[in-house]
């Protein structure tokens, strides 16, 4: 009975003008066109696909790379799943023509980038499932052509230590983020501000160590319900993470909620304590401290200075420089300023010399010190006029490569270099 219905589907198929790939199903429940190709050993999308297909699934086979040709022109296709394969290569605008597809699913492949040209042309995405693969890197535009329309975006179990936040921002119509079990350290703060039909955003088993304020957090379930919030509820999930627990966590803390077991990682006294269980006032920071500063630095016009100033803090002090005249300085030309307090001025000018100010600040506090700097003129090889007249210092002659140099002796100061007032040094003119 079930053979001679799938022989009727088959013909139903073949009627329409193309027939069903080898060893697949083709169901054709008019007027859309279903092809099921589950299991059938591919090793590449079958090319004698009729264009017209709705539904195509091609999970659990071995096909690698998805290519310009495989899924050209079908402008009918709505879900294509290709789940459970080896797929480690797009070719640029592989599902360009795919204006109709809402849902595809790419989980468990072996993908590692997505490139900007991967999902071209997909203007009507609502689900795309990438989980289980092994990405490291999205590009910042690949999901430009359904920005609006995703409501479901799956990133689960990747290698991502980087996500696009700024995409991730606007995908204004989405519901449901899963990034959780990547390696993600980082939540910008207010990345979910313009999110507001998520209901589910899972980051379970990442690397964060904490994660900003965000409006949107306001709409967890037992905050909610107590506030009486209209907005619909939010499931968060983000347990599995080394929460570093001190005073910039307590806002979530503050939310009262007390049903899930998330722990923290650190400080060392609440490490391995349940997160909704420590009382608030163990949420602490310590205002920053400076422990070392460079003291009285002297450095020669023209050459490196390096001044730093280390400051202990919970959380991490960051350290700002002051110039003398009480500008902030920043990365430029000659300045480097790095995060860990160090400010470098690559070739020092007399100008420089003064007072710079260095200020370390977290969210407890904030502590300067002065590190003051010196530079000392560097000595200007003689002019004609300061040459000298000491009649001891004849001009002499050395041989260069065949060529008498007249050489004439001139004196002059180097402070700082040699331990006498002046001396007298070699020139010549040409
Ligand atoms: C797609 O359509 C174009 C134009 O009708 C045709 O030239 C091309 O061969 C088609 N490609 C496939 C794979 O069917
Ligand atoms: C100093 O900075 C200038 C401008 O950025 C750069 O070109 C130069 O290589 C730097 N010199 C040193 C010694 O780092
Ligand atoms: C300045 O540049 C250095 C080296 O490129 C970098 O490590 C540092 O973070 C930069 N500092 C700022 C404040 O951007
Ligand atoms: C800070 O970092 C810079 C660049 O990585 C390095 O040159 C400098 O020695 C560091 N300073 C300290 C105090 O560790
Ligand atoms: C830097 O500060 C010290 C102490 O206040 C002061 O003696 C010194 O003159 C200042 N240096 C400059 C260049 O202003
Ligand atoms: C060299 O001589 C010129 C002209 O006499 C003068 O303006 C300049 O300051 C002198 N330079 C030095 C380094 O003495």
């Amino acid at each position: 009975m079930e053979r001679l219905w799938f022989s009727l589907l088959l013909l139903a198929a073949a009627c329409r003008g193309q027939p069903c790939p080898k060893r697949c199903m083709c169901q054709s429940l008019s007027p859309s066109l279903a092809i099921l190709c589950s299991k059938t050993g591919l090793l590449f999308v079958p090319t004698a696909i009729d264009r017209r297909t709705v539904e195509l699934r091609l999970q659990e086979n071995f096909i690698t790379a998805v290519r310009r040709k495989d899924f050209a022109n079908m402008t009918s296709l709505l879900h294509l799943t290709l789940s459970r394969n080896t797929i480690s290569q797009i070719l640029p605008s592989a599902f360009s023509d795919l204006r109709r597809l809402r849902a595809l699913h790419l989980d468990s492949n072996r993908l590692t980038v997505i490139k900007d040209d991967h999902f071209k042309g997909l203007t009507n995405l609502r689900h795309l499932i990438l989980a289980n693969n092994q990405l490291h890197s999205i590009s910042p535009h690949a999901f430009d052509d359904f920005l609006s329309t995703l409501e479901d975006l799956d990133l689960s179990y990747n290698n991502l230590a980087q996500v696009p936040w700024d995409t991730v921002g606007r995908l204004t119509n989405v519901n449901t983020l899963n990034m959780d079990h990547n390696l993600i350290e980082n939540v910008p703060q207010g990345v979910f501000t313009n999110l507001h039909k998520l209901a589910r955003l899972d980051m379970t088993s990442n690397k964060l160590k904490k994660i900003p304020p965000d409006p949107l957090f306001l709409r967890i379930p037992v905050y909610a319900k107590s506030k009486g919030s209209p907005l619909s509820s939010l499931v968060l999930s983000f347990g599995g993470n080394p929460l570093h627990c001190n005073c910039e966590l307590l806002w979530l803390r503050r939310l009262t909620r007390e049903d899930d077991l998330e722990t923290c990682a650190s400080p060392p006294d609440l490490s391995a304590k349940y997160f909704w269980t420590i009382p608030e006032e163990e949420f602490i920071c310590d205002p920053p401290v400076l422990t070392r500063k460079s003291p009285h630095t002297v450095a020669l016009e023209g050459q490196p200075a390096s001044l730093k100033c280390k400051a202990n803090g919970d959380p991490e002090p960051e350290v700002h420089w002051i110039s003398p005249e009480g500008r902030l300085i920043s990365n430029g030309s000659r300045t480097l300023v790095f995060p860990n307090g160090s400010l470098e001025i690559n070739v020092t000018a007399l100008k420089d010399s003064g007072n710079f100010t260095c200020i370390a600040t977290n969210a407890a506090g904030e502590s300067t010190g002065r590190v003051e700097l010196v530079v000392t003129a560097m000595p200007h090889l003689a002019n004609s006029t300061s040459r000298s007249r000491d009649p001891s210092s004849e001009p002499f002659l050395l041989n260069w490569h065949g060529t008498p140099i007249q050489f004439q002796w001139v004196e002059t100061a180097m402070p700082g270099i040699i331990p006498f007032d002046t001396v007298k040094i070699a020139t010549v003119e040409f």
